[in-house]
């Protein structure tokens, strides 16, 4: 196991989910840690208390508190950016404002967090942002600004990858497919559809992308960079 005993980390998005999955995942190989939520404190404060990390609360959707968070946070080793939203319906009767929350959140947040966050990254650093299966692949209706969300995530880690690669800096995409959290429930209505597009026909555990997620920040990933991770069960084959 990656040893990050050194290693200042900032989780963008920990509180539920993927996110918590991968606080629990860096709380074990050790480091400072803190990680930022928007609208679940009790659970936040929760997890903070269960693994000794520090609970931020830092809206995405506002750009200067996530830059304010991104910088308070000094010379960054480790970066996951994985608050996001999905909104997911016809697109002539979405709202449009719920559309461009998401882009808020899912697009601009993330690209201006990995630029505040590169002002100061230590060499060696890993900029890591969870994007999705989605990003290649939207095989159902409903999901074209979601999935533009996603796919617009891939130019920009092709691009921040090659920015930030002279001072050894790595930035990845971790693609996940259908994975068992509040967005999307292992026994949800969506789930038997959701199979029906995978080789192996089951939700990921958050665990699982947490554990990649890991093994990208750790040294073995120091030659992975401007790539995407997909995790998707065969999601995207
Ligand atoms: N689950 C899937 O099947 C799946 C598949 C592919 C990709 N993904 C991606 O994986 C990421 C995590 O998804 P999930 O399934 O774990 O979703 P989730 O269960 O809904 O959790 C989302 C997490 O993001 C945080 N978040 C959302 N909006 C935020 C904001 N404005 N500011 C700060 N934090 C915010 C939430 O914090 P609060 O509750 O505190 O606001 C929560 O911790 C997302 O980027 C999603 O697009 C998920």
């Amino acid at each position: 196991m990656a040893d990050f005993s050194d290693k200042n980390i900032l989780i963008l998005g920990g509180s539920r989910g993927i996110g918590a999955a991968v606080v629990r995942r860096f709380a074990k190989g050790g480091g400072r840690i803190a990680f930022t939520y928007a609208g679940s404190r009790e659970a936040a404060e929760k997890l903070a208390k269960e693994t000794g990390t520090e609970a931020i609360h830092a809206d995405s959707a506002d750009r200067d508190a996530l830059v304010a968070t991104v910088a308070s946070r000094g010379a960054l080793d480790i970066l996951v950016i994985n608050a996001g939203i999905a909104a997911i319906g016809d697109p002539l009767t979405i709202e449009a404002d719920t559309v461009d929350r998401m882009i808020d959140i899912n697009v601009r947040a993330p690209y201006h967090a990995a630029v505040e966050a590169a002002r100061k990254m230590n060499p060696d650093g890993r900029i890591i942002v969870i994007g999705s299966t989605n990003g290649d692949r939207i095989p159902f209706a409903g999901g074209s600004a979601y999935a533009l969300t996603k796919s617009a995530m891939q130019g920009m880690v092709r691009g921040l990858a090659r920015d930030f690669g002279p001072r050894g800096i790595t930035v990845n995409s971790v693609q996940p497919g259908p994975t068992d959290s509040d967005m999307n429930p292992a026994d949800g209505p969506m789930a038997d559809l959701m199979h029906s597009f995978m080789a192996i026909k089951r939700h990921i555990h958050s665990d699982e992308i947490a554990e990649y997620t890991a093994f990208l920040a750790g040294p073995h990933g120091a030659m992975i960079t401007g790539s995407m991770q997909t995790i998707d069960g065969g999601f995207a084959a």
